[in-house]
């Protein structure tokens, strides 16, 4: 079955933070010659705020309301890698209208790695605690059977950008050949 480009379904990173869900979504967008859109950005663009102070100001639930809404807006995309926020998996929601064009990726990697590449950043409100490595294994586990909705789950940890990238495009082009790649999310 051939497909035009505007036919043609999303890749879906989804994962906890730092994962590499922004890094590998451009590059494999880049390389797929497909769109590339980030569900954090679209609520910073269309809010005209930063997500710690929609965080601050507002709280958790503001926020995974104007997340649910950048979704139902990139859902409706095709041809593009979608990049999405951490807590993304939370709402079925959420994931039922990414699956609607998409394949779903959960980029993963352990608890002290993710630690190791966004301890020290101050962007993301959730690990402004005094210990977010501990914080870091709670929310894990707690969302551990969210993210294990994605399609595919695609470890991070000990592999290249290049190894997991290739790992992804495999999948996606294994999927994208078969004609009959809807009916799973049908
Ligand atoms: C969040 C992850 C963040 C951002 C927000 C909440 C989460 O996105 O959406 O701070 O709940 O895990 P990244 O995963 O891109 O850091």
């Amino acid at each position: 079955m051939k497909r035009s480009a505007k036919e043609s379904p999303n890749i879906v990173l989804v994962g906890f933070m730092g994962t590499g869900k922004t890094s590998v979504g451009r590059r494999l967008a880049t390389q797929l010659r497909m769109r590339y859109v980030d569900t954090d950005d679209i609520i910073e663009r269309d809010s005209g705020r930063r997500i710690s102070n929609i965080f601050e100001e507002d709280g958790e639930a503001a926020f995974r309301e104007l997340e649910s809404e950048a979704v139902l807006k990139v859902s409706k995309r095709h041809n593009s890698v979608i990049s999405t926020g951490g807590g993304v998996v939370l709402k079925e929601a959420n994931m039922i209208a990414l699956k609607q064009n998409g394949v779903v990726f959960c980029l993963t990697a352990t608890p002290e790695e993710i630690y190791r590449r966004v301890g020290h950043q101050t962007h993301r409100p959730l690990l402004q605690i005094p210990d977010p490595l501990a914080e870091i294994q709670s929310m894990l586990a707690e969302r551990r059977p969210y993210y294990e909705e994605a399609d595919y789950m695609v470890r991070t940890t000990g592999r290249s950008f290049s190894e997991i990238i290739a790992h992804i495009k495999r999948v996606f082009i294994k999927i994208t050949r078969n004609p009959k790649w809807r009916e799973p999310y049908a």
